[in-house]
């Protein structure tokens, strides 16, 4: 049994105290940074760049960064991302003109790939790419903001991509990004997911980032059944 990794994404946390809030996460426990940039034009919102994910590991900072680009064009920055010191950099189909290229130009840079499915983008998708990927990101909202309420039916999307990787690709992580709180993680693991990423559970709960990830934890330990 594969244990459930945990992401922070890093788009509702406190920007004044970046460093700290992300400090914090990681000494909680958290596997993985999801940072999400977005661009006010592929998604209607504006966040952070390369220069802010170079400033963290020139700070330091050395755990895992998914970079969840929501830009179009998506190219130039999958090179300044991969040199700013992104692990994983993940796309949306509708960003690439060719998404094979873009793919390669992941590898080229020494990263990881993930491509990111949009409640209403087909998986067909994963016909062409599966085997080249490291990660599949299936959004459970429509990119853009945190704090939204994750979309019931795309459980059985989950459940689908879950039976195509166990049919074709074994050793692909299913992350899952967007509405999670701790009412939801079961059945999200039951599912078959991999990677919860978490935005507004963790930064902007009545609870410190520290017990929310303590209390997550202590739920996922306890679910049984997955992958
Ligand atoms: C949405 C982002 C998500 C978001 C998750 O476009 O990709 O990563 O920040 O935030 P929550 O967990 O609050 O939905
Ligand atoms: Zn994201």
């Amino acid at each position: 049994m594969k244990k459930c990794l945990l992401a922070a994404s890093i788009l509702s946390a406190n920007f004044s105290c970046l460093g700290k809030e992300i400090n914090d996460v990681i000494i909680a426990g958290v596997d993985i940074i999801h940072f999400d940039i977005m661009d006010n034009h592929y998604v209607p919102n504006l966040t952070i760049g390369p220069i802010v994910l170079k400033s963290l590991r020139d700070n330091g900072m050395k755990n895992i960064i998914d970079v969840h680009l929501m830009t179009k064009p998506v190219d130039n920055l999958i090179i300044s991302c991969a040199k700013a010191g992104a692990n994983y950099i993940t796309f949306h189909p509708e960003c690439s003109n060719h998404i094979d290229r873009s793919i390669s130009l992941i590898k080229k840079y020494g990263c990881k790939v993930g491509l990111a499915f949009n409640p209403s983008t087909s998986l067909n998708y994963l016909d062409y790419v599966i085997d080249k990927l490291d990660l599949i990101l299936i959004m459970s909202v429509n990119p853009g903001f945190e704090g939204q309420k994750f979309i019931p039916k795309i459980i059985n999307k989950i459940i689908q991509t879950r039976n195509i990787i166990n049919e074709k690709k074994k050793d692909v992580l299913l992350s899952i990004d967007g509405g999670i709180n701790i009412k939801n993680i079961n059945k999200i693991v039951n599912s078959g997911a991999n990677i919860l990423v978490l935005g507004s559970t963790i930064f902007k709960n009545i609870l410190s980032s520290k017990e929310i990830i303590k209390q997550i934890k202590i739920k996922l330990d306890k679910i049984k059944n997955f992958c």
